[in-house]
């Protein structure tokens, strides 16, 4: 048997560049959103082929400004999957508007578009699906089901890079956020990226993240008349990103190519050397676009698997592999189980995912020998 290793589930690749990068922001004395945080947004924008990106202190608060500056709150329904980060559910009730639930499909843990059309009624005003992983959603099917005027909204939280036949997310849709969490392939400690083409709500947005305030700090302070404060028309919040931030986020940019073909290239790797474990069923491989692979997460199948997940999980975890499930699903914690009466069998594909996902190990940081390991681990206890 080879050494023991410690494999982690992910890892930010992030190290001198970054912190030189930070060395202007700190030296100039402009630390809140500003020079550094217009380069960075300009370069984002350009990157996934959108006119507008706002960026904010998080993929959550990025999530509420996009409702808030769509107008969505109270009496409204706004419909998400059932099997995503509770923050997807949670910026619904940030508005007031109401969090319905549809199904997702077991194969590409993306949601259900046959479900969401179940789902939908007068009050429904929006849709965020998620491109769970990085795997885009289906977004011809879905928007195939929407009625005219209910607006198709994208959590990218793990999809930056991510595309579909041809168009990158967070152009999909009518607009998108994207997470910078150190979990993500790029990062920015925390931090995150509001995505349009809709130049109404890239201003109302870029208002409401600060304070409802009608020009920028930066304007403020730079501009000709220093009588001036500005109007404030709108209630707003304060979800400004830092210019050490936008300073680092240029730089993880920059490589997110890389990074994505990098991953590519490892997810390949399981996926052939993992190939003859008949129970553990791999991720989809798109061929109609790009996956982002911010995670790499299997399937345990319960019925033929040799131990429960768990089990797996615990053994890779005494050989020093770090496994998490995919994510949760969100009708089975507490929160949202107790509020609004739910049940695990309510959305059965979302509980299964729940119940059987694993995420493997895959990041910029592991080596060749990484991959082997985990490789090999798994096939021991196959
Ligand atoms: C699908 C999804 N949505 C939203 C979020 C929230 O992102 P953030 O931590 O940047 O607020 C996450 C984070 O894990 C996520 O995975």
């Amino acid at each position: 048997m080879t050494d023991k290793r410690n494999i982690a589930i992910s890892l930010p690749s992030t190290g001198d560049e970054e912190w030189e990068a930070t060395r202007g922001p700190l030296q100039s004395g402009w630390l809140t959103q500003g020079p550094r945080v217009a380069e960075f947004e300009k370069a984002f924008a350009e990157r996934h082929q959108v006119t507008h990106a706002l960026a904010v202190t998080s993929c959550t608060t990025g999530l509420h400004l996009m409702l808030a500056a769509a107008g969505i709150g109270p009496g409204d329904e706004v419909i998400v999957p059932s099997f995503t980060w509770v923050a997807t559910a949670n910026v619904v009730l940030y508005t007031g508007a109401t969090p319905v639930f549809a199904d997702v499909s077991t194969v590409t843990n993306n949601i259900d578009p046959a479900d969401l059309a179940r789902r939908i009624t007068p009050k429904t005003r929006a849709v965020i699906v998620v491109h769970l992983f990085g795997l885009c959603a289906d977004m011809d099917a879905i928007r195939a089901v929407l009625p005219a005027g209910v607006l198709l909204f994208e959590d990218c939280a793990c999809a930056a890079g991510a595309s579909l036949n041809g168009t990158p997310a967070g152009g999909l849709g009518d607009a998108a956020v994207f997470s910078f969490h150190p979990r993500k392939s790029i990062t920015t400690g925390e931090g995150g990226m509001l995505t349009t083409n809709d130049s109404a709500l890239a201003g109302t947005a870029d208002q409401l993240r600060n304070h409802g305030a009608s020009v920028s700090e930066e304007q403020r302070h730079r501009g000709p008349r220093p009588y001036l404060l500005p109007e404030f028309n709108l209630m707003g919040f304060n979800y400004r990103m830092t210019d050490l931030q936008g300073a680092v986020g240029m730089v993880q940019l920059g490589k997110l190519d890389r990074f994505i073909a990098e991953r590519h290239t490892s997810a390949e790797f399981y996926r052939d050397q993992l190939a003859a474990i008949e129970w553990l069923r791999m991720p989809v491989f798109p061929d109609n676009g790009v996956h982002a692979w911010q995670a790499f997460v299997t399937y345990v199948d319960p019925v033929t698997a040799p131990l429960k997940r768990n089990d797996i999980m615990e053994r890779l975890q005494a050989r020093g592999i770090a496994t998490r499930p995919g994510t949760h699903a969100i009708h089975m914690l507490g929160y949202y189980r107790d509020r609004f009466g739910l049940s695990p069998d309510d959305f059965p594909g979302s509980r299964d995912c729940n119940d059987n996902t694993m995420a493997i190990p895959l990041h910029n940081r592991m080596t060749a020998e990484d991959y082997e390991y985990v490789v090999s681990a798994l096939t021991d206890i196959a």
